[in-house]
């Protein structure tokens, strides 16, 4: 059988050649024509002037068009909250698209596009989450508060209480292919849009509502995305509504792709975070009350914040039973870049909450950070199951068992004591261990977006030809799904076709987000593989007069009644029998449902575990680190790919340890982005990785009926980076007695920091 197997990404020899086809590369109609946008130079203002006439002069051009020149509101938003393709009088960010130029080519267009001469008249920006909080700045009306129990009466009667703040960082997507679009208008006046899109229905959807058509008229297409990690779920929108308006203004086929500045100056990020605890605790490390206050960077539009910040607030409690708790979340509207989804969704700052509370206990205490962490741990699988602040019973806790291998395999307590002796004998050189666990809910939490389609054919030759929702962004989600696909069969993976996600094909679908890419389009593919299958198995059962749920599909062949038919002959013979060889495929996840309003119910189908010990070394004279050695254990479920989710887990932990340590965005006090590149903005290299990195799958398989009883990988292990975050809180710690409140990004001055605050 095909699942479970190692095999390589099926696109692998392409991406490492240069072969792969991106957006960018899709060989263009003669005549076709490139845009590019002209962005807002101030943070928030009115545009009083707009002086188009420079633009307009350039070689090549061929139009200029402002939000005047449409007759409504081009709306690019992912909510129901508006948002304009072009700025309709006001500017909200610097970077904010105001006109859209179409030219000739690429470089005629972003020449032009930086002539425009806009006038403004500036109005106050509102740029840091303070300014934001102050002015009650934000997107709903108030605060959103989730609660369990009575956490201001269990804080009161603790015999030890704390509290502290961290800034949780934003971070840029920095996907290697940025946004790109095309749209080719077609003789009938409907559109193919092809779209580096991690949504191609919504996709599709925008561009029909811009130029009122209905849905049908409109086919998007995606082949790949050279990454996406959530910024390709709604941010890809802008290009793909300009592409289709210029090509019907001009009846040529129009393309447009951000360059990286623009791409980062433009696009939205992960959210940054500002979290205040307060936190009251037993001399056993034991958490009886816990208040959390998020405050949430939302940018200027809402995009998907509120179910970003929703998703932090439900990770808040990570991997801990908090009985009595309260988390309130401010959603704060600033002018800057409209922050939108990034892998974990919210997820991860919610849990770098939690995590810092854990940590900043265990110093206070002088425990071992592992063992608070296991007190507050959910109650084992087997014994009475304990409810999420949510509501919602943790019934396959299995991070006891997954530590307690961790801590061997990793040897954990033998070096903790080694980095002892270590940061005794070193005066400059300090070095930290930490390991922090994972506990990741799988489900999109609006509840409709649980569903999926699948689009199989078998050819009358046997080969099988195969599309469903899903989009391939590197995470080998193609891969995984065609080997359910070939194991449904019982032949070999060269038989199976992986065909470009396309909303001709498959309708309706869902973006692929939340990491639930395989577990619901798995189990479409598999829907509609089984409905061809049975067919078949009726046809041959009924020839050789036996049952046809004896009949078994395996390597290449179909046995029936004591006979071994290849299964390219009973194909065939199956169309010569006229038996229908096509068949549609539908999923929807069960026994979710959910409240977001009062923050109650069963929003997740299961969890995704994990944990990760780090090693680091830090430099307490200039606050440089490195990370020495990384060990991790993931939960995939019986995994449907070994080594394509042992590269998620790689690629996540890497990422998630980016985010929290070089990655620094920074903005002027104008709210001008300044790491708008490679050269100022700093993202793993293949040299930041740690020296030692061992990463192992804990093998089980889900409790709950998932495709072959495999896990979602693509987002949790993202969150193992957090122990990158903690084990450099530990090697600060190891230069005083004070808590050295280490703030992320964790970068070489902030480390620098926080060494001198524990020393001070
Ligand atoms: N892996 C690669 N190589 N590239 C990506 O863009 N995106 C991540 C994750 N892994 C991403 C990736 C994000 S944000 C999500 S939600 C999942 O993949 C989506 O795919 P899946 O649902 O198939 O896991
Ligand atoms: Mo991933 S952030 O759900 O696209």
């Amino acid at each position: 059988m095909s699942v479970a197997k190692p095999l390589p990404h099926d696109a692998a020899r392409l991406h490492v050649t240069g072969q792969a086809r991106y957006v960018d590369d899709i060989p263009l109609p003669a005549n076709a024509l490139h845009l590019a946008f002209g962005l807002s130079t101030i943070a928030y203002g009115k545009i009083t002037h707009i002086d188009l006439s420079k633009v307009r002069a350039v070689p090549g051009v061929i139009a200029v068009l402002t939000a005047d020149d449409f007759d409504h509101h081009v709306d690019v938003s992912p909510s129901p909250s508006p948002e304009p393709l072009l700025a309709e009088g006001t500017v909200h960010f610097v970077g904010q698209p105001i006109f859209l130029v179409v030219a000739e080519s690429h470089l005629a267009a972003r020449k032009a596009a930086r002539l425009g001469q806009v006038e403004y008249e500036e109005l106050p920006a509102i740029l840091s989450l303070e300014d934001a909080l102050a002015a009650d700045s934000r997107f709903e009306d108030g605060p959103r508060v989730y609660a369990a129990g009575d956490a201001e009466a269990a804080i009161a009667g603790a015999s030890n209480t704390l509290e502290g703040q961290i800034d949780v960082a934003g971070q840029e997507h920095f996907y290697l292919e940025g946004q790109a679009a095309t749209a080719l208008p077609q003789d009938d006046g409907g559109f193919i849009v092809y779209s580096s899109s991690q949504h191609p229905t919504e996709i599709q959807h925008k561009v029909a509502h811009a130029l009122g058509l209905p849905m049908s008229d409109v086919r998007c297409e995606v082949r790949r995305m050279g990454g996406g990690f959530g910024g390709k779920e709604s941010q890809g929108n802008h290009l793909a509504v300009a592409c289709a308006l210029a090509a019907r203004l001009t009846g040529r086929a129009c393309t447009m792709r951000y360059d990286r500045d623009d791409d980062m100056v433009v696009t939205g990020k992960r959210h940054d975070f500002q979290i205040k605890y307060r936190v009251g605790f037993a001399d056993d490390g034991r958490i009886s009350g816990l208040e959390f206050i998020q405050l949430c960077r939302a940018g200027w539009s809402m995009d998907l914040t509120l179910p970003v910040a929703d998703r932090a607030m439900l990770h808040a409690d990570n991997a801990y039973f908090l009985p009595d708790i309260r988390i309130e979340s401010h959603r704060l509207r600033t002018n800057t870049q409209s922050n939108t989804a990034f892998r974990g969704f919210g997820g991860p700052q919610g849990m770098v909450g939690v995590e810092r509370v854990m940590d900043h206990v265990a110093h206070e205490l002088g425990m071992d950070p592992v063992e608070v962490r296991k007190r507050n741990f959910y109650a084992k699988v087997g014994k009475p199951p304990q409810s999420t602040p949510y509501g919602m019973p943790v019934e396959d806790f299995i991070l006891h068992e997954m530590t307690e291998r961790l801590e061997a395999t990793s040897d954990y307590h033998a070096r903790r004591a080694a980095v002892r002796e270590w940061n005794a004998d070193n005066r400059y050189l300090k070095k930290g261990i930490a390991l922090t666990p994972v506990k990741f809910g799988i489900s999109f939490t609006l509840t409709h977006l649980n569903q999926a389609g699948a689009l199989v054919h078998v050819y009358q030759d046997g080969s099988i030809a195969l599309n469903h929702g899903g989009t391939e962004m590197g995470q080998g989600l193609f891969q995984k799904v065609a080997q359910v696909a070939a194991s449904r069969f019982g032949v070999d993976m060269s038989r199976v076709k992986i065909t470009a996600t396309d909303t001709g094909k498959v309708p309706n679908t869902s973006a692929t987000a939340a990491s639930s890419g395989s577990d619901l389009n798995g189990m479409a593919v598999k829907a509609a593989c089984d409905t061809i299958r049975d067919r078949l198995a009726s046809f041959v059962a009924e020839r050789a007069q036996a049952d046809p749920k004896s009949v078994v599909f395996k390597d290449g062949h179909v046995e029936v009644g004591g006979d071994r038919i290849p299964f390219d002959d009973v194909v065939t013979d199956a169309y010569m029998n006229r038996i229908s060889l096509s068949a549609t495929g539908f999923y929807k996840t069960p026994k979710i449902v959910w409240d977001r309003i009062k923050g109650e119910g069963r929003p997740f189908f299961y969890f995704a575990y994990g944990a990760a010990v780090t090693e680091v070394v830090i430099d307490t004279l200039t606050g440089e680190n490195r990370i020495l050695r990384a060990d991790i254990l993931h939960d995939c479920g019986a995994s449907l790919n070994p080594a394509i989710d042992v590269g998620q887990i790689e690629g996540g932990y890497v990422q998630g340890a980016g985010w929290l340590t070089t990655e620094e965005l920074v903005w002027d006090d104008k709210g001008r982005l300044l790491t708008h590149a490679p050269s100022t903005y700093k993202i793993p290299a293949c040299s930041d990785r740690p020296d030692v990195f061992n990463v192992a799958l804990w093998e089980g398989e889900n409790s709950e009926e998932t495709i072959y009883r495999s896990k979602a990988v693509g987002e949790p292990p993202l969150m193992l980076g957090i122990s990158a975050l903690m084990a450099l809180s530990d090697a600060a710690a190891a230069c005083g007695d004070k808590y050295p409140d280490l703030q992320s990004p964790a970068t070489a001055e902030q480390v620098f920091n926080a060494v001198q605050r524990a020393g001070s």
